[in-house]
Parts: C-alpha cells; structure tokens; sequence
C-alpha cells in the first residue's frame, strides 16, 4: 500500500474535552505519524474558506460557527493508507452511526460536533494540507 499524507483536525469540541492527547494515541497505535501539527484558533474567513465546496448545504453556516468556537489542533498525519486509515479511526460523520471505538463514536456528541475532521481522498488531503501547510514540502526536506 502506498505511503500517503492526509490533513486531520481535532474541532473545537474534542479540544475542549482536553482529549488531544488520546487522539493522537489513536493516530501512532494506527501507525500514521504527524508529520506537522499547529493549535490554531480560525478566523470565520479561514473557516469558510476551508469548507468553501460545502457553502450551499444548509449547516454551512452552523459549521463554520462551531468551528471558529474554539481552538482547534490541525495536523498531517502519514503512514501506508493514511487517509482510508484516518477515516476509519475517525467513524462515520454522525457520531451515533459510529461504529463502536472509534474516535467519534468515544468522543463526539452530535453531528454538529462531531470532533475530528479527516481528508477524504487523495486530491481533496492535496488541497487541505496545503491550505494549513503551504511550506510543507520546504519543512520536510
Ligand atoms: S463528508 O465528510 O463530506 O462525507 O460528510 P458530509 O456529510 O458531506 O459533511 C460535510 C461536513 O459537514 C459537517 N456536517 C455538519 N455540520 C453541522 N451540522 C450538520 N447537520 C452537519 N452535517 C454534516 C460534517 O461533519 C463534515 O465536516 P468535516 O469537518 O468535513 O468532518
């Protein structure tokens, strides 16, 4: 299986319940290291850029609120399979549909705050890590 990047973030509600910590276990228990890390607090302009392909559903605005609500730990995780893996971990997006030890299924308490965001394919982890990490490539060289 091929070495891949993917860009996870652990939203302000997970960071809040001070569970940074256990996330990142599930990460190196999965063999995916971070490759990069940054506690960041997003302007609502960085937030609405990020979620820019979701503007016209109906939660956008809910979204972007609760994700400049409080800091949030943005990170690159790499490892073989990283992004099917981090998504795995992660559970599905609503938390009550999340198979049981997974990150959001442990940790999350609604759709809404649903605690980890995980790339979800090879183009759209190009695009996301690029958004948080423009100098990636310059830091791993
Ligand atoms: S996904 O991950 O794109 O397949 O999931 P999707 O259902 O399309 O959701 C896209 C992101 O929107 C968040 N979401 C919501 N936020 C607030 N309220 C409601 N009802 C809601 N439904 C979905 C969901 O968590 C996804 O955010 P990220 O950060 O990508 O996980």
């Amino acid at each position: 299986m091929a070495v891949e990047r993917t860009l996870s973030i652990i939203k302000p509600d997970a960071v809040a319940k001070n569970v940074i910590g256990k996330i990142y276990q599930r990460f190196e228990d999965a063999g995916l290291k971070i490759i990069a890390a940054r506690m960041m607090h997003l302007s609502r302009a960085e937030a609405e850029g990020f979620y820019a392909v979701h503007r016209e559903r109906p939660f956008f605005k809910d979204l972007v609120d609760f994700m400049i609500s409080g800091p949030v730990m943005v990170q690159v995780l790499e490892g073989e399979g990283a992004i099917l893996k981090n998504r795995d971990l992660m559970g599905a997006t609503d938390p009550k549909k999340a198979a049981p030890g997974t990150i959001r299924a442990d940790f999350a308490d609604s759709i809404d705050a649903n605690a980890v965001h995980g790339s979800d394919a090879a183009e759209t982890a190009a695009v996301e890590i690029a958004y948080y990490f423009p100098a990636l490539n310059v830091y791993s060289r």
